[in-house]
């Protein structure tokens, strides 16, 4: 059943001149079938640099409005329309204004996790890949608004050193790792390295060895020799990880860290999303042209790692 999908889907694909982008979070089937895979980085980058006509997005709503935002000449689809971040959901361009009211002389930053509408309102955009060293590209003497997420808000301060003034925002899937999570499991496997995604609680990120992006989960676990690694973010990760590494052992670190949103898109709705080309995203020009100055400064800022 799924090779008459895989090649319908295949077929269609070349006819549309189309690409699949999907994110590491995706179901295993879905980052099989993609042509390329990564963090939100990693994809923003992929979709502003392709020369296909489609681009049909694996991943949530703010993923494919990015790859909009930056490849307008391109028609981006969402498989499935319903497919949110909560956590994106979390500010809108009301809040953020009034927000920027309080604190005139300040620059803002947003998380990529955000809508067009907060980005158009936004200096800055980051992503947890490169969000300390876009935090410490600015002028020390502007305050620094980081919105929406708290728990990166608090790693792009501790690293940078900066005091970030922060909005409460908060990822669900990551706030369900637990502190007993990571020492119940590193009592179990003591060997293991304990990878953990920013969006993690402060508790949970002080056990942990490493803070990385999922694109810098996958280079740190292929240039590392250990063979086992506790990974705290979506479990749609350890699919990806045991791509890179078959010899090694992916433990995560809770199974009900899930991102439901991420899991709705299937290969039939891939394939009907390329017949019916939908959903296609569509933002009005304003937002984009403003949106487009945010994303922009961010993926001229590299990560170092
Ligand atoms: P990455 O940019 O690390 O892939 O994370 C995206 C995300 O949605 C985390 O929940
Ligand atoms: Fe949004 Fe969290 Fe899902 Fe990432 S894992 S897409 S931040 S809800």
């Amino acid at each position: 059943m799924n090779e008459q999908l895989l090649e319908k889907i295949d077929k269609l694909k070349k006819q549309r001149e189309a690409v699949i982008l999907a994110h590491n979070y995706q179901p295993g089937e879905i980052q099989d079938l993609a042509d390329f895979t990564g963090d939100s980085l990693g994809l923003s980058i992929k979709a502003a640099e392709t020369d296909a006509k489609v681009i049909v997005f694996c991943g949530v709503q703010f993923m494919a409005e990015t790859a909009a935002i930056l490849s307008p000449e391109k028609t981006v689809l969402l498989p499935d329309k319903n497919a949110g971040c909560p956590l994106a959901d979390m500010i809108t361009a009301e809040q953020l204004k009034d927000l920027k009211q309080k604190h005139p002389d300040a620059l803002v930053v947003c998380y990529v996790n955000s809508s067009a509408e907060v980005k158009a309102e936004s200096d800055y955009c980051c992503t947890s890949a490169n969000a300390v060293e876009i935090v410490n590209s600015l002028p020390e003497d502007r305050p620094v608004i980081f919105v929406p997420d708290q728990h990166l808000g608090r790693f792009a301060a501790d690293r940078t050193g900066r005091d970030l003034i922060l909005w409460p925002g908060y990822c669900h899937v990551h706030v369900v790792i637990t502190e007993e999570d990571i020492k119940n499991k590193k009592a179990k496997y003591p060997d293991a390295i304990v990878m953990t995604h920013p969006e993690c609680t402060e508790p949970v990120k002080e056990l942990s060895d490493q803070l990385l992006s999922t694109g810098q989960m996958l280079k740190f676990a292929q240039k590392s020799t250990a063979k086992r690694f506790i990974i705290a973010t979506e479990t749609g990760m350890i699919h990806a990880l045991k791509k890179c590494r078959p010899d090694a052992e992916f433990i995560p670190a809770s199974e009900k860290a899930v991102c439901p949103n991420m899991k709705l898109v299937t290969l039939e709705k891939i394939l009907w999303s390329l017949e019916d080309m939908q959903y296609e995203i569509t933002l009005p020009q304003e937002i984009t042209t403003k949106a487009r100055n945010a994303l922009d400064r961010m993926v001229q800022i590299l990560p170092t790692r």
